[in-house]
């Protein structure tokens, strides 16, 4: 696997600029199927989550292209409602394709995706939701066989506000009889993304954002030939260069990104006595030489602490004064960069889900290894800061969410080698 080697002790500067979320370009691109139209996909990430999700597109007879900045994508074409084993397990996320393609098809049929390096990821409550909706669901050696020809709308109330739930349940309820209402949903930005791409494609979604979301027939609207779609900027991606800067003492302007996403992590940023310019569509970063303690972090579903922030701000406790107690409330197994930043000098002592880190004067550059995407981001960071050089293995799970981590970075200031 891939590797980058990272000087230590980097001055970050200047200005960068944030592309388009992962996390919603993905749904919305299962959503493609939900139209016969073509689809021009603006500030589209060209990372291997989306090229994987593409591939799978392909293989359900759909088509795709890039030109100029922007992706091009028909479905029209698409006429089988398997799921390509493979590609489905190597993108786990893909399981929220059943939705799109019940509401295109009738049917569907998928292989369990399985677990990922931070949990198990179950997938209970898609299922369950489904069923509400009238599908019948068959689970048959590994296989999950969905008929939803006769699919109805309905209540359904979310035992937890599942991201990839609620996106399913919103595809598949835009293809029943009747009105569904989802209580208890995800309220993540990258969910409004996926209903104001529905509602360009004719459907009448309301509430994203909240915890009741309304899908109810269609909208009374004439859909273009051509229909566009800019993706929101990734709220992860720009709070990773924030904390770049952050464990670096430095100074960075972060752009076109939504601040008003990345509440909860300005909040953190400020709290670790960073200065926070934030603008409309951008954030100006001044950070201490040394960042003040951060006494508690605790994970939870939008609009609280996001997960995925989790291993960035891990790091940036490391090197901070005081102790961090951080309670990893989503995932039931993603402190996988706590052993590696312990190799790099880090303090930590973890219990289950919580992580207590002593803040230690500097980490030492060493050797390290990725063991997801996020907890990979992490150890890059953290060896901008360490003194020394780091090696960092398993590069590619960044590949998956960061489209060339080392040439942002570098791009302000940092020395960043990647080898094949
Ligand atoms: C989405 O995953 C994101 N992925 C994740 O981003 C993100 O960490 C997560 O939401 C939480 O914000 C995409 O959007 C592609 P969940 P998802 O369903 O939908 C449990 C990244 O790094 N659960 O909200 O899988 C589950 O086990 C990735 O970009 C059930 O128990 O997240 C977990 O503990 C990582 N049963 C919790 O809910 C279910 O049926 C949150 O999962 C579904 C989920």
């Amino acid at each position: 696997m891939a590797k980058m080697i990272i000087e230590g002790r980097a001055k970050i500067s200047g200005e960068i600029s944030i592309g388009g979320a992962k996390n919603s370009i993905l749904p919305i691109l299962a959503c493609t199927l939900l139209t016969d139209r073509t689809v021009r996909i603006k500030n589209c990430p060209k990372i291997s989550d989306v090229f994987n999700m593409l591939n799978i597109l392909k293989t359900l007879g759909g088509n795709y292209y890039f030109e100029g900045d922007s992706l091009y994508v028909n479905t029209a074409s698409a006429d089988t409602y398997v799921m390509p084993p493979d590609l489905s397990r190597e993108l786990r996320s893909s399981i929220f394709m059943l939705g799109s393609i019940l509401a295109r098809f009738g049917k569907a049929c998928c292989v369990y995706p399985g677990g990922c390096e931070i949990g198990n990821r179950p997938i209970g409550l898609h299922l369950s939701g489904l069923q509400m909706l009238n599908v019948s669901v068959n689970e048959e050696e590994g296989s999950i066989i969905c008929n939803g020809e006769d699919m109805r709308g309905t209540a359904i109330h979310l035992d937890y506000p599942s991201v990839g739930a609620t996106e399913n349940l919103m595809m598949a309820a835009s293809g029943a009889k009747g009105k569904t209402i989802i209580t208890n949903a995800a309220r993540e930005p990258e969910i409004e993304d996926l209903q104001a791409f529905l509602r360009k494609l004719g459907y009448n979604v309301n509430g994203a954002g909240t915890s009741t979301i309304e899908i109810d027939g269609r909208l009374n609207i004439n859909i273009p030939d051509v229909v566009e779609h800019k993706i929101i900027s990734d709220r992860i991606v720009a709070g990773t260069m924030l904390c770049a800067a952050a464990i670096c003492g430095s100074s960075l302007n972060v752009k076109d990104i939504e601040p008003a996403h990345m509440s909860s992590t300005l909040s953190k940023l400020r709290e670790a006595g960073c200065t926070l310019d934030i603008g409309r569509s951008d954030v100006h970063i001044t950070a201490p030489d040394r960042l003040r303690e951060i006494r508690m972090i605790e994970t939870l579903p939008h609009p609280g602490f996001p997960t995925d922030m989790q291993p960035m701000l891990f790091a940036l406790c490391t090197v901070a004064d005081g102790t961090s107690i951080i309670v990893e409330n989503v995932f039931e197994n993603r402190f996988k960069h706590a052993p590696e930043f312990t190799k790099m000098g880090a303090v930590i002592t973890q219990r289950d889900r919580t992580a207590i880190i002593r803040g230690v004067k500097h980490l030492r550059g060493t050797h390290v290894t990725a063991r997801d995407l996020r907890g990979g981001a992490a150890l890059v960071i953290a060896g901008l800061a360490a003194w020394g050089y780091t090696t960092v293995d398993n590069i590619d799970f960044i590949d998956r969410g960061y489209e060339r981590i080392e040439n942002m970075l570098n791009s302000i200031g940092a020395n960043i080698t990647r080898i094949n």
